[in-house]
Formats: C-alpha cells, sequence, structure tokens
C-alpha cells in the first residue's frame, strides 16, 4: 500500500455523520441540511438536452484535450466573464470537475524529490488541497484567513524559509467557507513571491458565479492580465459548471493558464485516464455558451441570502459574503466556542444540520481558524432555508 494513504484526514462530512450518529432526533421538526454544500437550484433544461442529444458519442474514445469546439467555447466565455484572450490550443484543458484538478495538478508539479516540498493551503479550506499535497509527497503548510479583514488569508504569517521551499499554493477565491474574493493587491503579492520563489498558483474559482456585490469577483487570470502578466506565468486558474449551472453530477470544469504547466498536466492526464466523456463534452458547450442560466440562478440565490442573513445577523455575527453560497458565522459567546458542540445541540433539538467551522480547518501553530464557527450552505429552496434559520434563532434565544 502507498504509506501516504495513511495520512488522509477523514473527510469533514464523515466526522460530522460520526457526530451525530447517536441522536435522538426530534420528531417535531422534519429534517433540513444546512452541511453540505451540493447545489440544490434546477438543472437548466438546455444542458439536458444537449446530453441526451449527444449519445452518439458514447461509441468513442475521447481525446483528454478535449474537442476544439468545447476550448473554444471556453476561451471565448473567459473573453465575455472577463476580457481575456486564452488560446484554446495551448492554455486551456477541459476537467471532469474542479476537484479532479486541484488533485491533478499537485501529482503534476510538485517534485518530491526536493527537500522539504511544500504546499501552502488557506485555513480553513477546501480538503482536497491537504490531500492533493500529501498524496504528491509535500508537507501542507497552512495560513489563517482572518476575520478581522473580511477572511483575507495572512499571507504576512508566512515565514522567508516556508516561502524558499514552497513549490504550490493553492488559493479559493471566492473562498469556501467565508466567500470572500482577494483583490488586485493581494495577487500582486502573490505575483512577486512566485516569481521569486518559483512556486506554482492554483487558483480554485468554483464559487466565481454566485455573487452578492454589483462587481464580479476577480478572477486569477483576470488579476494577471491586469498586472501584464499576459503569459499567466506560473498560474492555473481553475472553474467549473457544478455551481454556476447546477450541475454536481456532471462533472465539468476546466483549467487556463500558463501553456508552460498546461503541457505537462495534459501528459499527466493522459496517462492517469482524465478525459471528459464526449456527452459531457457536448453538454458542457451549452452551458458555457448560455449566460441567461447563470444569471437566474444567482437572483434566486441572492434572494434567499436577503431574507436569510439578517434573521441570522440578529441573534449571531454573521454577514452577507462577497460570493458563494454559504454563510460562515461565529457561534455565540455562552457556548464556549463550542462549534462541534453547537452542531449537535441543534440537529438533536431542531433536527437542523450545520457544520462546526473547526471541522474545515486545521491546528496550525496553536490555534484553529474554524473553531467558533459554522458553516451553513444556502443550497435548498429559500422556504427551506428560512425555516432552517428561523429554528435557529429559537435555538440560540433557547440558550
Ligand atoms: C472550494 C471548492 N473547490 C472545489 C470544489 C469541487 O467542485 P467540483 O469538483 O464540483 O468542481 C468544491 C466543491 O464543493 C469546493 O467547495
Amino acid at each position: 500500500m502507498n504509506p501516504l494513504l495513511s495520512r488522509l484526514q477523514p473527510y469533514p462530512f464523515e466526522r460530522l455523520r460520526q457526530l451525530h450518529a447517536s441522536i435522538a432526533l426530534n420528531p417535531a421538526y422534519r429534517p433540513i441540511s444546512l452541511g453540505i454544500g451540493e447545489p440544490r437550484h434546477a438543472t437548466p433544461q438546455l444542458i439536458k438536452d444537449a446530453l441526451t442529444g449527444s449519445l452518439a458519442g458514447l461509441a468513442g474514445y475521447p481525446g483528454t484535450q478535449g474537442e476544439p469546439k468545447l476550448r473554444q467555447t471556453i476561451s471565448d466565455w473567459l473573453m465575455r466573464r472577463y476580457a481575456l484572450t486564452v488560446d484554446p490550443a495551448t492554455q486551456i484543458l477541459p476537467v471532469n470537475g474542479s476537484r479532479e484538478a486541484l488533485f491533478a495538478l499537485a501529482q503534476t508539479v510538485i517534485d518530491p524529490t526536493k527537500p522539504n516540498a511544500t504546499v501552502i493551503c488557506p485555513n480553513p479550506f477546501y480538503q482536497i488541497y491537504e490531500g492533493a499535497a500529501l498524496l504528491a509527497g509535500a508537507e501542507p503548510w497552512f495560513v489563517a484567513s482572518d476575520a478581522k479583514r473580511n477572511f483575507a488569508l495572512d499571507w504576512a504569517s508566512v515565514p522567508a524559509d516556508v516561502w524558499a521551499k514552497t513549490q504550490l499554493v493553492f488559493v479559493c477565491s471566492p473562498g469556501n467557507p467565508a466567500g470572500a474574493v482577494m483583490d488586485l493587491a493581494e495577487w500582486k503579492m502573490l505575483f512577486d513571491l512566485s516569481d521569486r520563489h518559483g512556486f506554482v498558483i492554483a487558483s480554485d474559482e468554483c464559487y466565481s458565479e454566485i455573487y452578492f456585490r454589483e462587481e464580479a469577483p476577480l478572477g486569477g487570470l483576470q488579476a494577471a492580465a491586469k498586472l501584464g502578466r499576459h503569459d499567466f506565468k506560473n498560474l492555473i486558474a481553475m472553474t467549473s459548471l457544478s455551481k454556476r449551472s447546477n450541475v454536481p453530477g456532471l462533472r465539468s470544469g476546466f483549467v487556463a493558464g500558463d501553456a508552460v504547466i498546461i503541457k505537462p498536466f495534459l501528459l499527466y492526464r493522459t496517462y492517469h485516464g482524465s478525459a471528459m466523456s464526449p456527452i459531457v463534452q457536448a453538454a458542457s458547450v451549452a452551458a458555457w455558451a448560455d449566460e441567461k442560466h447563470v444569471v437566474a440562478n444567482r437572483a434566486l440565490y441572492r434572494e434567499k441570502f436577503a431574507a436569510v442573513t439578517p434573521m441570522l445577523s440578529a441573534v449571531m455575527d454573521v454577514a452577507l459574503p462577497d460570493a458563494g453560497f454559504y454563510l460562515w458565522a461565529a457561534i455565540p459567546a455562552v457556548f464556549k466556542g463550542l462549534d462541534a458542540d453547537f452542531s449537535r445541540a441543534l440537529f438533536a433539538a431542531y433536527n437542523v444540520v450545520v457544520l462546526p467551522g473547526s471541522y474545515l480547518a486545521r491546528d496550525a501553530r496553536g490555534s484553529n481558524p474554524g473553531a467558533g464557527r459554522i458553516r451553513m450552505a444556502l443550497v435548498a429552496e429559500t422556504a427551506e432555508c428560512v425555516e432552517a434559520a428561523a429554528r435557529i434563532v429559537q435555538f440560540i434565544q433557547s440558550k
């Protein structure tokens, strides 16, 4: 067995299941889960039609680089969304969701034969970053997000000797769980560090189309272009249709960026067997070419967050995020910072599932930046989320 497998941590939802396993439920309430961040709005009909209309694709093996038509459609989307010129022949690859791409990219760019290979991850973070780093033979180094600065990462806390051994930096903007969007100054600082130390930046942007401000979130490639880095040196951005188009089961996304990295990434993917099904490619072309359903989807989230956020902010420290579909709340002082206890007691009394914040973060340098917080995924219909919020308010007021 690969000994590195034993270093993988249990997934947060498995820990949550165990936390709630022995609880006798209150039968007065039907169950509502705000636990898992799985989109639940309806899949657009145009995507379903494109899927069923392309079944002839079952008869052939797909190429790993994907059809030119898909890469061109993605390039056109990048132009519309970010005013970017991205070469579909050398700077774009289809991937089977951003999770797969995040993992595979680490296996491609990390050199475990160099001493102390290090991967910088946000904290709290999407769990795949850590597993990707460990299985690539590197050590993760966690940078805490700072609640006082809208959950921006505390890059200044990374010591010079850590930057010097860093091979890969994961960034997540808009972030999971706090929904913060990185600004141009933060990107510039990261690019300068990458130029100095030679690390690759993997920019996870899968929540980019669900936002609450007027202005759409700045993308990593967009930031690079604004700073004159038109070759996207050492930068790979990745996103997917899962949240944008409500198709988490389609497993479709793309990576785009530095052609010098895309080339060996294609080689890695060819051997790994990561080609996208032709049927999924056809559905993806339809999805990336249409923006109407994305606008409607965003409007649904905006309406839902406008209804739920004020209810909860009356009883706990929580605010509308920049983007994403989570509320990242501090639990009231009466719970003494014990987020898992809060989750357990809420579930027992009101049959509402929320994810303890500490499950999404690691203890690093003496603290867990997720402790004392909970993540609520507002993915169900508005009425269900409002009912969950009303129960949480009641729960907190009963203490
Ligand atoms: C931050 C983040 N990145 C990546 C993913 C993976 O999404 P997908 O593989 O569906 O693109 C998720 C899923 O929840 C996520 O929260």
